[in-house]
C-alpha cells in the first residue's frame, strides 16, 4: 500500500535514510548551486523541502549568505535538522501553504516538487510571494519523464501521488509563472541515468 510522502519521510528520518539522500544528492546540488551562489552581493536563501538541513547548514556558512532558511513538512526531518545544526533556522510547514515573512534572493529545492499537491501552483506562489525581484528559483528533480529508470519509484518506494512531468512541462510551469531567463540542464548523467534535471528561472 502506498503512503503519503510526509509519513514516509518521517520514517526515513527515524531510519537515518536522510544521510543516504544527502550522499546521493550532494554532487548534483553542488553543481546546481554554482549558478545561484555566483553572486557579487549578499543574499538570502530558502531550501524548500530541506530534509535534515544539510544544504542550509552549508549555505549559511558562506560569507555572502545573510540568512538561510530550511522548510520541510516532516516533523522528524526538522527535529533532526535542528539537532544536527542547532544554530540553523528551520521551520516545519507544508510548502503549499507556508509563506516567508520576508522575500528572499534564492529559492533552492532538490527532489521535492513532484511530491507536492500542485507543483505548478507552488512555482507560481514562489514567484508571487517568496522571491524578491531578480530572485532565482532553482529546482532539481531525479524523477521525471526522460529519466526512464525513475518511472517505477512511486511503486518501489511506496509513496503516493508522485507526479511524473517532462522537462518541457517543468519549463512551461516556470514560463506560466512569469519567470525569465529560464534554463534547464542535466547534471550527473550516466549510462541508463539521465541525471538530475535542473530548472532555473529569474523573477
Ligand atoms: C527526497 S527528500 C529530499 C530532501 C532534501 N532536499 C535532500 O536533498 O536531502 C523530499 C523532502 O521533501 C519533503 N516534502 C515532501 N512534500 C512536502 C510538502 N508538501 N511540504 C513540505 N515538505 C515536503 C519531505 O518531507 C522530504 O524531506
Amino acid at each position: 500500500m502506498k503512503r503519503n510522502p510526509i509519513d514516509v519521510f518521517d520514517e526515513w528520518a527515524d531510519l537515518d535514510k536522510d544521510f543516504g539522500m544527502e550522499k546521493n544528492h550532494k554532487s548534483s546540488v553542488e553543481q546546481m548551486l554554482v549558478c545561484a551562489l555566483d553572486k557579487k552581493g549578499p543574499y538570502t536563501f530558502i531550501d524548500a523541502g530541506c530534509g535534515n538541513g544539510w544544504v542550509v547548514k552549508s549555505v549559511a556558512r558562506k560569507p555572502l549568505c545573510k540568512q538561510a532558511i530550511g522548510v520541510d513538512g516532516s516533523k522528524k526531518m526538522i527535529q533532526k535538522a535542528m539537532k544536527l545544526d542547532p544554530s540553523g533556522y528551520y521551520i516545519c510547514a507544508d510548502l503549499m501553504s507556508w509563506i516567508p515573512k520576508k522575500k528572499v534572493d534564492i529559492v533552492h529545492s532538490m527532489e521535492v516538487f513532484y511530491y507536492l499537491e500542485n507543483p505548478e501552483k507552488m512555482i507560481q506562489k514562489i514567484f508571487d510571494s517568496w522571491l524578491k525581484k531578480k530572485g532565482r528559483l532553482l529546482l532539481g528533480v531525479d524523477f521525471y519523464f526522460e529519466n526512464k529508470v525513475s518511472h517505477n519509484w512511486s511503486e518501489s518506494c511506496g509513496i503516493s501521488n508522485m507526479k511524473l512531468f517532462s522537462e518541457k512541462e517543468w519549463i512551461s510551469f516556470f514560463n506560466t509563472a512569469g519567470f525569465r531567463s529560464i534554463k534547464s540542464w542535466q547534471v550527473g548523467r550516466l549510462k541508463n541515468w539521465s541525471g538530475t534535471l535542473v530548472i532555473s528561472g529569474i523573477k
